[in-house]
């Protein structure tokens, strides 16, 4: 029978230029340098090296190594022997080591993550850990055994079709081996359990097994999941033995009225996740994997968008278990590439190969914002379609999908290629007003009526250090991000035609070329800080519109110094009515849903205390004289820019717009300049945007001022009035 043996201990790892060092897997070599900004972290080819004795292999047995995650390609070198070359930074590989193996044995897996033009990603807003950061294994097995080497597969396919008004599942399991005679497959149920023998044909078996009175997998409600085994026989032996779980449910989704799970309503409501942590980078294990899906659960989330990338086998094992719907998706992102082709579809293969039998996935994401740095071509969109066939040919029974960049036109060519569609929407944060996002949809949706929209992506960025009373875009405060989501939260509940929607992100993340709010190297969308700890008072919003747990929040317990006389204290809570207190006295009850503002008299240090039934939560609040300053992200006022006296209305200022500006040779020199060190702490994506036609169209209407003010410091108050000054010696064409 096959043996697993785990083979994390007793590595050395090598970096050029430095002593090797001893390491266990999983581990990155861009923990630390991938998260400190500067967008300068190593990327390079590095080695992993191990000694080994050879396993007891009897009767023609064969060793093959798996490899869960080595980012982005790597070789495997056995005894000098080079036996496998991968390319594709999230996806299980194996080798067959049985030819080279010797009584001792030095294996070296060389790793590279170095920028090239051919394996995705190359260009996106978060850190590209190199490393074998997953799991590596050796799996010793009979010579008959069920296939590993053919795109990881595991060996086994399980499709299961739900009946609704029978309440029966026919579920076809597909084996594939080297060799036996046939294939016993046993799956137990409630009511005893189901058992087949079926012959192999060139490798391969088909049985149909009709699961009565089925036991559907229903989401967060009830995610049950089934086992189906199968033996490799020959000669009346069993030789080979594997598993796979899965479950039973229907889902179908209408353009009006969203999602469908097992013939009800359910529409997706969610998050993103990166796989990364602070400390760790990519090195996770299934400790952090289920810290983090006690966050989700937590949240009252019932979707996952895991993105941009195929995430490790644990973590949708954890979204089957918990009945959390998944979108899963490759990293074709930001930046189309000629050479790319072949290796979108190796990994898409990888992705659906390897992934197909759990429940929770609903959708394979062929890409996301493709054109954030470039237009739609033939040749992109012939990626897309060759893609989108792939994906039909491997799974005709989940939809595809794609996640586009807001400034893609909605009549693009490229968004009726995938079955399904959805947009990332930053109105409210990177440009534009809130009321766009909703303009924005009920637009699409009116000119679409008969195409599924989804909300794939929207978000604020926030740092728990930076508060204010009067919150607005770009000033990193908690309270911004809150009101941001306020608004997100109550369009979304207005629009249930939303197939399924994902805040970005649950966590920070690490996105090395970032520098901005206050924080190096971090994306600060998530709910959740970096340690996947820390939450922010927007976590609470979500969790108080999901949740079923009944509790209190007040926002802003990390905002105690105020200066005003009055301030609005809030609470989220799920509970149908909140009771303030402020110093042990009762201030008011209010009922409502969600949100709960407060207006509360300050005079000096004072106890609040929010309260509903059982459900308490407490903070400090304290009036003082002067703002603390530790509070401000932006550290001078923006109004004094530039004093209005010796403002030349007949020549041009940072008040014009961006279409004016662009129109005059000299003030578009000027602009051109400007958008460069705006993006720049912004990363590559950012930098990469700077050329979108569409983005400079959206951009027209906008004031260069307003732009500014987005772009939080990384433009100071003196270079804005040295801008003003340039932009000011221009006349404007009367
Ligand atoms: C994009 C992109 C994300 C990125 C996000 C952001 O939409 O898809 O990967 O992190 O915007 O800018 O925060």
């Amino acid at each position: 029978m096959r043996q697993i043996i785990p083979f994390n201990d007793n590595w050395n790892f090598h970096k050029p230029g430095e002593p090797a060092v001893a390491v266990t897997l999983p581990h990155t070599w861009n923990a630390i340098d991938g998260q400190d900004g500067g967008n300068d972290y190593w990327r390079g080819t590095a080695t992993y090296s191990k000694l080994f004795a050879k396993p007891e292999l009897k009767d023609g047995e064969r060793c093959f190594i798996e490899f869960c995650g080595a980012a982005m390609t790597a070789d495997v070198i056995l005894n000098g022997d080079h036996l496998a070359h991968h390319e594709g930074g999230y996806s299980t590989f194996r080798v067959d080591l049985t030819e080279a193996l010797e009584e001792d044995n030095l294996l070296v897996v060389s790793v590279d993550n170095s920028a090239n033009d051919r394996v995705y990603p190359q260009m996106a807003d978060f850190t590209f850990y190199g490393g074998i950061y997953r799991d590596v294994k050796l799996i010793v097995v009979p010579a008959e055994h069920f296939e590993l080497l053919k795109d990881g597969t595991p060996g086994i396919k399980v499709t299961p079709e739900v009946r609704l008004r029978e309440r029966d599942a026919y579920v076809a399991v597909e084996t594939w081996s080297n060799g036996g005679s046939e294939v016993w497959l046993e799956i137990p149920t409630e009511h005893g359990k189901e058992f087949r023998k079926a012959e192999i044909g060139n490798g391969h078996t088909y049985t149909n097994i009709i699961l009565k009175n089925v036991h559907l997998w229903d989401g967060v409600n009830d995610p049950h999941l089934y086992t189906v085994t199968a033996k490799l026989v020959k000669n009346g032996e069993v030789v080979d033995e594997i598993s796979a779980r899965f479950g039973c449910r229907e889902f179908h989704i209408d353009p009006e009225k969203g999602f469908f799970l097992n013939g009800r309503s359910y529409p997706l409501r969610g998050v993103s996740r990166h796989q990364d942590r602070i400390g760790l980078g990519s090195a996770l294990t299934l400790k952090e994997h289920e810290e983090d899906m006690a966050v989700v659960r937590e949240l009252g989330a019932n979707t996952l968008r895991l993105a941009h990338y195929q995430h490790a086998q644990e973590f949708y094992d954890l979204c089957d278990e918990n009945g959390i719907i998944v979108w899963a998706e490759i990293p074709y992102i930001s930046k189309h590439m000629t050479n790319g082709k072949a290796n979108a579809l190796a990994q898409m293969k990888e992705l659906i190969t390897q992934c197909y039998n759990h429940p929770s996935i609903v959708c394979w994401g062929l890409s996301n914002e493709i054109t954030a740095s470039g237009t739609v071509t033939e040749e992109l969109l012939q990626d897309h379609r060759e893609l989108n066939e792939l994906c039909h040919e491997l799974d005709s029974t989940r939809p595809t999908v794609m996640a586009h960049a807001f400034m893609l036109e909605k009549d693009s060519p490229l968004i009726p290629i995938a079955d399904i569609a959805s947009y990332n929407l930053y109105f409210g944060w990177y440009l534009g007003e809130l009321t766009q996002n909703e303009q924005f949809f009920d637009e699409y949706h009116a000119t679409y009526p008969d195409r599924v929209i989804g909300f794939s992506e929207y978000g604020a960025d926030a740092n728990t250090a930076f508060h204010s009373s009067q919150p607005e875009k770009g000033d990193y405060t908690e309270e911004y991000q809150c009101v941001y989501h306020e608004h997100i939260l109550k369009l979304i509940e207005e629009r249930p035609y939303l197939w399924a929607t994902h805040v970005w992100n649950l966590f920070d993340f690490a996105a090395d070329g970032r520098d901005e709010g206050g924080k190096k190297g971090e994306n600060q969308k998530g709910l959740v800080e970096f340690d996947h700890k820390t939450k922010k008072d927007a976590f609470y919003l979500y969790k108080a519109a999901w949740s079923k747990e009944p509790f209190v929040h007040l926002c802003g317990k990390r905002y105690v110094d105020r200066v005003e006389e009055k301030t609005e204290i809030k609470v989220y809570s799920n509970c149908e009515s909140v009771t303030l207190c402020v110093d042990g006295r009762k201030l008011e009850t209010k009922s409502g849903r969600t949100v709960f503002p407060f207006t509360v008299p300050l005079t000096g240090e004072h106890k609040i205390e929010a309260v509903s039934g059982e459900c308490r939560d407490s903070m400090t609040v304290r009036r003082v004289n002067t703002p603390n300053s530790s509070y401000l992200f932006r550290k001078q006022a923006v109004i004094n820019w530039f004093d209005a006296a010796d403002y030349d209305p007949s020549c041009y200022s940072i008040k014009d717009t961006m279409g004016a500006l662009s129109q005059n040779p000299r003030t578009a020199a000027i602009l051109g300049r400007m958008m460069k060190r705006m993006t720049a702490s912004r990363g590559d994506v950012a930098k990469g945007a700077n050329n979108n036609a569409n983005l400079q169209k959206m951009m027209a209407g906008l004031s260069l001022e307003s732009l500014i003010k987005q772009a939080g410091d990384s433009v100071p108050g003196e270079m804005i009035r040295s801008l003003n000054a340039a932009l000011q010696q221009i006349k404007k064409e009367s």
